[in-house]
């Protein structure tokens, strides 16, 4: 398997054998800092906040309103800093990624909150400490949210998320806006209006505007574009019945990357002339003014900015039928920092990162080193025949939706993550010890509980 450009972060590059990324060796950062290791090319991760940034502002212009991260892609303080320093918003779906904001002193007002069960103890930190917007998810909360607003003596901005009841062309699990879903409120049922109405008439909210968001790794532009243009069809429904128009129109994230060769890439600049093109017709067809219109990039952020090192361990020769043979390839890492492969059927590629091999390439089987069958990094892929215990390997494009899905399955500690730039190396996730497992176990006597 070789390196494949559009699948690696923008300064990575093969250096006399070996991957070289943002200036540093792999062979280098594994010996400095361990494996397994996520490696953020920090000129990459912020390239791409510029691109999504001025891709909104050049193809909106004064309807630009704002590009929110998912947070829930990944998150750090250092990471958080960036993006409050490029100037986007950032949108977090609990109060642990609103701490993280908080922690990198994120300004509030480009904060938005999600999240389909939100508790009274989120929403009343999300109002006091004063986040642009929250985004309601749900009639119960309609209440709760105008209710903990009263308490804190303010008129909260909100937003309500409209599932439009489109089918977005990706993995069920990670569909948002088909009608059987937990997320937002239906159209097709007229939950979408009432709740519209209930806001209306609530003192303590403000209804700026909709939301929907329609699933994640999507390519093919019909649902972005059904869901756009059903959204833009209930706000001109809400013009006509309140007589003002509304302010803003976020339109969610989910744009895909490419994790393998042949995969495509998308170009902000041209997705959101897209989406340019469409608001703009829409908007002219329901004679409305074009509101502020806002996304949430989490993957095509994050995702292809990091690239994660393994150590091979054992190497295994399997007999299959016929005669044929597998080799699996053990790391030192697995489902516990890669979620996505055993979760979704989620495909990736891996090059050997620390050196040349001229050996033929033989069918492997990429795995990590789980107590679990299913523990499975690459299900088939073509490496040298010589690798061999010691060598690094490196997987691309684990940037989004794998630190921050990890876990500590088989008290596997969870890897660090280190930024690279010109040359240089900083963490800024340390890895986690012994010591922070057991730090959390607790022996002593039981109390009676009344
Ligand atoms: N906005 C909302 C309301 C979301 O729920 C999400 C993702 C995003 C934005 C960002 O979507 P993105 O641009 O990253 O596609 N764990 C799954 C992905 C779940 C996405 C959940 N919501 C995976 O690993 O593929």
């Amino acid at each position: 398997m070789n390196f494949i450009p559009e699948v690696f972060s923008i300064k990575s590059e093969m250096v006399a054998g070996e991957l070289v990324i943002g200036g540093c060796k792999s062979s280098s950062l594994a010996r400095e800092f361990g494996t397994p290791l996520f490696v953020i090319d920090e000129a990459d991760f912020k390239f791409r906040l510029n691109s999504w940034k001025n891709a909104l502002a050049n193809n909106f212009g004064s309807s630009a309103g704002q590009v929110y991260y998912a947070s829930k892609s990944f998150i750090s303080v250092e990471v958080a800093k960036w993006i409050a320093e490029s100037g986007i918003g950032i949108d977090v779906c609990t109060g642990g990624e609103l701490a993280v904001a908080l922690a990198a002193n994120f300004p509030v007002d480009r904060i938005e909150v999600h999240g389909n069960n939100k508790s009274e103890a989120e929403i009343s930190k999300a109002i006091s400490v004063g986040v642009s917007k929250i985004v309601i998810d749900s009639t119960f909360e309609i209440e709760r949210v105008n209710r903990l607003a009263a308490a804190a003596g303010k008129v909260q901005k909100v937003l309500l998320r409209i599932t439009p009841g489109v089918d977005a062309h990706t993995l069920e699990a990670i569909s948002t806006a088909h009608e059987d879903v937990k997320f937002g409120f239906s159209i097709a049922s007229g939950a979408a209006w009432k709740a519209i109405a209930a806001v209306e008439a609530a003192p303590n909210l403000a209804l700026e505007g909709l939301h929907c968001h329609i699933g994640s790794q999507i390519f093919e532009s019909d649902g972005f574009i059904l869901a756009t243009t059903r959204l833009i069809e209930l706000a001109a429904k809400f013009h006509k019945e309140f007589k003002r128009e509304l302010a803003e129109l976020d339109l969610g994230g989910g744009y895909g990357i490419a994790y393998i060769a042949g995969d495509k890439t998308f170009d902000p600049n041209q997705v959101m002339s897209d989406l340019a093109g469409l608001v703009t017709k829409e908007c002219e067809r329901q004679g409305l003014k074009i509101p502020k219109v806002s996304i949430e990039p989490g993957r095509a952020i994050a995702g292809p900015t990091t690239t994660t090192l393994y150590e091979v361990g054992t190497i295994k020769d399997v007999e299959l039928d016929g005669g044929k043979r597998r080799r699996y390839i053990a790391v030192d890492g697995g489902m516990s920092d890669n979620i996505r492969p055993g979760l979704y059927g989620a495909k990736y590629c891996a090059i050997l990162a620390n050196r040349t091999s001229k050996a033929n390439a033989i069918d492997s089987r990429l795995v990590g080193k789980h107590c679990e069958t299913g523990d499975i990094i690459i299900r088939e892929i073509d490496l040298p025949e010589d690798i061999g215990p010691g060598d690094i390997l490196a997987v691309p494009a684990t940037g989004a939706y794998g630190r921050s899905m990890a876990s500590n399955y088989n008290h596997m500690m969870k890897p660090a993550v280190i930024a690279v730039s010109n040359g240089s190396a900083r963490v800024i996730l340390r890895r986690e010890t012994e010591a922070d497992l057991l730090a959390l176990d607790v022996v002593e006597a039981p109390k009676p509980i009344k």
